[in-house]
Order: C-alpha cells, then structure tokens, then sequence
C-alpha cells in the first residue's frame, strides 16, 4: 500500500495526457514535441508524445504530491507515506516525479519508434514500465529507493496499468484498451 501510495503522483502524470487529450484541453498545447521531426528515418517521439500531455503530467504530479503533503498532517496516512513531507518540498517532489515519469515515457516512444512500432502501437511491459523507470531514476537524489520496493513497484504497475487502460478504454477515455 505505501508503494501505491508513493507511485501516486507519477501515476497521475502518466494518466493526465490521455484524459487531457480526450476532453481536447488547451488544444494551442496539442503541439508534438518533436515537431514531427524524424531521425534515422523515423519520428523521433511520434504525434503521442504532446507539450499539452507534458505541462498537464506535471502540473497532475504537482497537485498530487500537494494533496499528500497536506494529508501528511494526518496521522495514519504518515505511516503509509514513505515520503517524510516535513523533510521533502512537495513541491520539488512533484515536478521531478511529473517530469521523470514523462520524460521516461518519451524516451520510450524514441526507442519504439527506432525498432519501428509505431506510435499507439503496443510494446508489452515497456509501454507499462516507461514511466516508472523514468519516476524511479528521476527520485533517486530524494528518495532511497531500495531495491525491494523497485520490484513491488514493477508488480503493481505491471496489474495497475492495464486495469487502469481498461477502465480508461470502458469510460471511451482510451482509444485502444493496451
Ligand atoms: N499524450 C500526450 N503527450 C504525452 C504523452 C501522452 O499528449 N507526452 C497523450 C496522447 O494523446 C497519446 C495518449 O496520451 O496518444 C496515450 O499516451 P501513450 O500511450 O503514452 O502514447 P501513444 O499514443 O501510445 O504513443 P507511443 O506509441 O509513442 O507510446
Ligand atoms: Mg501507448
């Protein structure tokens, strides 16, 4: 449950693109961040990857980590929070959990699109674990990650993600249900 609870904002972020995307929000942000570049005769991100899905990932995480932080006052949920909020800024945390968890998932879409999937396309257990790697690596300065609570990580992300796709494919949120 306190791994829940920490993947939290990167989960927010991670999800944020795609509602934001389906309710057409700030639609002068729908811009992809490669510019519809290619390199090595690929895109180098794909039209998935927007600066609305960016901003609005990180401004998710952002909130996300200040609602923790305000519930941090309570009692219980500082003994499920791994994250001590008296000693981390929220704020900090936030913003490297949003970019981290985005920035892992674009580097994904770079990968993807040089062993040539294209975007949308599904890449088991890299589509699930982009961000979470990019989360994981981002933290690692305010966070003492060990190395059991990556695994538990995995776990739950690789059962979180796809129900969460499902639901999100059910609610006509998602496109496809991967
Ligand atoms: N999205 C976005 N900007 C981002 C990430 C996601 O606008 N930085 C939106 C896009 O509408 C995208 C959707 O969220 O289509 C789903 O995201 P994701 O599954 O990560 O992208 P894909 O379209 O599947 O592209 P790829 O194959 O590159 O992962
Ligand atoms: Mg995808």
């Amino acid at each position: 449950l306190s791994t829940i609870y920490l993947l939290l904002p990167a989960a927010m972020a991670n999800m944020a693109p795609v509602v934001a995307g389906r309710l057409r929000f700030w639609p002068q942000l729908n811009i992809p961040i490669d510019g519809n570049h290619r390199i090595f005769g690929q895109p180098i991100f794909g039209a998935g990857k927007t600066w609305r899905g960016l901003l609005v990932g990180c401004i998710a995480a952002v909130l996300t980590c200040g609602l923790q932080a305000m519930l941090y006052q309570l009692g219980w949920i500082r003994t499920l929070s791994p994250i001590n909020f008296f000693q981390v800024n929220w704020f900090i945390f936030g913003l490297v959990a949003g970019l981290g968890a985005l920035v892992g998932d674009i580097a994904k879409s770079f990968v993807k699109r040089q062993v040539h999937i294209g975007s949308g396309q599904p890449w088991p257990v890299f589509d699930q674990l982009d961000f979470l790697a990019g989360f994981v690596i981002a933290t690692w300065w305010l966070f003492p990650w060990h190395s059991n609570r990556i695994w538990v990580a995995i776990i739950i992300t690789l059962i979180m993600h796809p129900l969460a796709n499902i639901i999100g494919f059910l609610l006509k949120i998602k496109k496809v249900w991967w």
